[in-house]
């Protein structure tokens, strides 16, 4: 069936600012009757009885990956490890003695993904997808789906699907914990509702990413996202999404890497995008951001409301320090679509990428 871009210029900005709805929709699919969320039990004995998850994807999925590797950890105490697909033939790690893979895929057609699971199929482990598309060749193969309910997702970055993928990330932590009697010491539900309103107004602030774009990304060559914690794994996507539509050369690093290296690139105007969303981390991050301005740089920095200081470039509603990946990726996936824009790129389909890689 034909997806109309309705009366939006690109898909990209269309997918964009569905993800409020997304998240509203995705709370409302996990949730039964009693007004709890809620897994499948299979899944749940899976999560149980493993000794071990091993996640496995590409690109931005892998990215989602990382950030659900913290909250299976800390929420639900399971040990995760995170592959990106194309490696794992090569760089197989020991397994443990019970694992259980969980595969995420936007499109579930990935071909790097699906060689890992024909081979782990072999062995006889469980696995699971996350993905957005029933039916895809993922869901079939795997033995459990959990879907992101996102609705198709078009142009060739992924944005809704990214943070459909960390939001059920967080449910399946959250869900699991509670049946394994884990206290969880937040109402999940809850604050995936505020984040869902916190999106709604990140998207509503079009006119300063318009801005940014301009004033750190109209003429540069190269940019640099800068995190720690789960801030960096959303610089990578950050770094990821600019790389992909504008052809700006972005990497994103961990704030306390840039000295063994990066910092040797920062030149007069550098932009350097840092992120500061975590209490933990904010007088490290600042620190970093320090280095680089002493060398130049050009610093946009995304801070949360409360860790904010002066001069900073963009200041995002507070949430759930938990939840804080799903919604500080909305401003750079604005910006980047900006800057896409301003350097007349196509946004929808950029060159040499294609939506679904079904090679390896
Ligand atoms: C391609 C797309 C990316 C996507 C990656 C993984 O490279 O261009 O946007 O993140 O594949 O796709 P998947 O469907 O497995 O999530």
């Amino acid at each position: 069936k034909d997806i109309d871009k309705g009366t939006y210029p690109h898909f990209m900005l269309k997918e964009i600012e569905e993800q409020p709805f997304v998240l509203r929709n995705i709370i409302q699919k996990y949730m039964d009757e009693n007004g709890e969320l809620t897994i499948d039990k299979n899944i749940l004995n899976s999560m149980n009885d493993t000794d071990r998850i091993y996640i496995i994807a590409a690109g931005s999925s892998y990215h989602a990956g990382l950030i659900g590797k913290q909250y299976i950890e800390k929420v639900s105490k399971v040990q995760v490890e995170v592959h990106i697909s194309s490696e794992f033939a090569y760089n197989t790690p020991l397994l443990s003695e019970r694992p259980f893979f969980i595969f995420i895929s936007q499109s579930g057609e990935t071909a790097d993904s699906r060689s890992v699971l024909v081979n782990i199929k072999k062995l006889g482990y469980p696995s699971l997808t996350i993905t957005n598309v029933p039916g895809s060749t993922l869901s079939r193969e795997c033995d459990y789906t959990l879907l992101l309910h996102a609705g198709p997702e078009i142009a060739v970055a992924s944005t809704k699907a990214y943070t459909a993928q960390v939001a059920v990330l967080a449910i399946l932590a959250e869900v699991t914990a509670r049946s394994k009697k884990i206290q969880v010491n937040f109402d999940l539900i809850q604050e995936l509702s505020l984040v869902a309103n916190t999106m709604e107004v990140l998207c509503n602030c079009k006119d300063t990413y318009v801005n940014i774009a301009q004033k750190f990304f109209s003429t540069t060559r190269n940019a640099f996202f800068i995190g720690r914690g789960m801030d960096y794994y959303v610089g990578l996507e950050g770094a990821l999404k600019l790389k992909e539509i504008s052809y700006i050369q972005a990497e994103g690093f961990a704030g306390g890497e840039l000295k063994h290296g990066t910092i040797a690139l920062i030149e007069e105007g550098t932009p350097i995008v840092a992120l500061s969303t975590q209490e933990g981390i904010n007088l490290s991050i600042r620190g970093n951001v320090k280095e680089v301005v002493a060398r130049g740089a050009n610093p946009c920095i995304i801070s949360l409301k409360g860790l904010e200081q002066d001069g900073d470039t963009f200041t995002i509603p507070e949430v759930h320090e938990f939840l804080t990946p799903i919604v500080s990726v909305i401003p750079l996936q604005l910006i980047s679509y900006y800057a896409a824009l301003h350097r007349d790129c196509d946004v929808d389909k950029p060159r040499n990428l294609a939506k679904s890689v079904t090679v390896e």
